[in-house]
């Protein structure tokens, strides 16, 4: 009897070629964006909260786990799941819809993982080589929201932050539209806290 390994191998991002297009929906509503939303749970949360008042863009970069979203969320017509690392690919997927003036409310990084070796801290979601980048097309309006019990990832974070003159960082206490999830309930269990910070590009 071969032994199911329980070995979680980490995506390396930046060997990830995978690119998308999106036209954007079919309607004006604002769009809210999950990138690295695992099984979903999260965003799930947000598309029951929130129902048909907005669209919502979920992103994963484990093709098993986009696929599961995929069907997870199939029923849902305001919902769109895409594979492929977010950071390569959130400008073709979004700027149609922001040069149609649709506004991108929300961008989750909930609980990205951490990656604390030096080597490999460019493959964080929230990197500055990516903030940079999005300087020049990302809406004023576009509110960016990063939680994590990680408190090195979430200091280095704001540090990397806070040198960016163009960008106004606000931290806050409570889990967005009350919504949490396992992960982050077990963590607080066991007794850890949960580091939260929204951003916006001035
Ligand atoms: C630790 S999990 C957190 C999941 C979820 N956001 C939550 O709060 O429970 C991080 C997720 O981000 C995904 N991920 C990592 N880098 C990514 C990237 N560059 N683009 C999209 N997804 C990414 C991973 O595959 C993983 O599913």
């Amino acid at each position: 009897m071969t032994k199911k390994s329980r070995i979680r191998h980490h995506v390396n991002p930046l060997a990830d070629q995978t690119k998308h297009k999106f036209d954007g929906f079919d309607n004006d509503k604002p769009i809210i964006v999950d990138i690295g939303a695992d099984r979903g749970e999260f965003v799930e949360g947000l598309i029951k909260k929130l129902s048909d008042s907005k669209n919502f863009i979920v992103l994963e970069i484990r093709k098993p786990l986009a696929q599961r979203l995929e069907e997870k969320f199939s029923k849902y017509e305001n919902v769109v799941v895409f594979d492929g690392d977010a950071t390569r690919n959130l400008k073709d997927i979004l700027k149609p819809s922001i040069d149609r003036g649709i506004i991108i409310e929300e961008i989750y990084v909930n609980f990205p993982d951490p990656w604390f070796k030096e080597r490999h801290k460019k493959r964080r979601v929230i990197n500055k080589k990516f903030i940079e980048g999005l300087r020049n097309w990302i809406q004023p309006e576009t509110t960016w929201i990063f939680q994590t019990d990680q408190k090195q990832l979430f200091d280095e974070t704001v540090e990397m932050l806070e040198k960016l003159n163009y960008i106004e960082i606000k931290f806050f206490d409570n889990s967005p539209h009350g919504i949490t999830t396992k992960w982050e309930d077990a963590k607080v269990t066991d007794g850890f806290d949960v580091n939260r910070l929204k951003f916006h590009f001035l």
